[in-house]
């Protein structure tokens, strides 16, 4: 079993002699995509760190923070049987000792005003200020997370750069159900219905891909007419740069959607290699 601790003293007993230290920051309600992160991480370091905390601030009034899945015994065994060394599960107050007003917080930049930050402005402020917490705890040489959140890898990978804050930021690709649908810890609110309608979300990135040779727009439109056909209206269907920016024919893109089925929001994304219909597509 890994050592489980829950202060920052005890976190710094635990990695006082640790060597190079991988970190997978989580909120826990861990499933496979968290334990293929875990997987990834593991040989990159002598120790392997798992952090486990719903951060409050990454979540606005309104939204899930109560009700989001806590499964901490089930998260342990998993972390156990991934090799996990050291698991820290600090609490609230641990994190945040001076309370939740009055903050410094990180400022996420214009980056984080797109996508997932127009629908959730104070998101990625949340999200940064608490991972740049977790790199001065744990103080890892590398940091391990999905391309599921892909905006919030951007952003984590832009914010280690421009603070120097000397951590490697590495990418992991999204892990799928048998149907295509991405792992992830809201999946368990989707209903019957509703879950066989989500498949259609990564269907629709798939129908994306296959019109990638034919330029920008058709991938918009076969992406588009999936989801119709599926009765999904994305709160948005967008085809950027890798780093977010506008797309540009003939380059590698990225294909982001998000978008409501039944109760739970879903994100996915995926690469597309775009043609450029002016010089002839294909
Ligand atoms: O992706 C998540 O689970 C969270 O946003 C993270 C990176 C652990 C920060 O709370």
């Amino acid at each position: 079993m890994p050592a489980v601790v829950r202060t920052v003293a005890e976190l710094r007993a635990a990695t006082a002699a640790a060597g190079t230290v991988a970190l997978v920051p989580t909120m826990g309600a861990l499933h496979d995509g968290h334990a293929s992160l875990m997987r990834h991480a593991r040989p990159l370091a002598d120790t392997l760190v798992v952090s486990i905390f719903v951060n409050p601030t990454q979540f606005a009034p309104g939204e899930d923070l109560d009700a989001y899945p806590r499964t901490f015994e089930a998260d342990l065994e998993r972390c156990a049987a991934e090799g996990v060394d050291v698991v820290f599960a600090p609490t609230v107050e641990q994190m945040y000792p001076h309370g939740l007003e009055d903050q410094i917080t990180v400022d996420p930049g214009p980056r984080a005003t797109l996508l997932e930050g127009a629908q959730r402005p104070t998101h990625f402020r949340g999200v940064l200020t608490v991972v740049a917490k977790l790199f001065s705890l744990v103080r890892p040489d590398v940091a391990v997370f999905g391309e599921k959140d892909y905006q919030q890898l951007s952003l984590v990978r832009l914010m280690a750069r421009e603070l120097c804050l000397g951590v490697e930021v590495v990418g992991c690709p999204t892990v799928r159900e048998a149907d295509g649908l991405a792992m992830s810890s809201r999946n368990r609110y989707l209903s019957g219905s509703d879950r066989e309608r989500a498949a259609a979300i990564s269907a629709a990135l798939r129908a994306g891909v296959d019109a990638g040779p034919d330029g920008p727009e058709a991938v918009l439109h076969a992406a588009e007419k999936v989801l119709a056909d599926a009765g999904i209206d994305p709160d948005y269907l967008v085809l950027t740069s890798p780093d977010l920016g506008p797309a540009q024919p003939g380059r590698e893109a990225r294909l982001l959607v998000a978008a409501r089925v039944g109760q739970p929001r879903l994100l996915d994304n995926c690469a597309v290699s775009l043609g450029n219909p002016a010089d002839g597509g294909k």
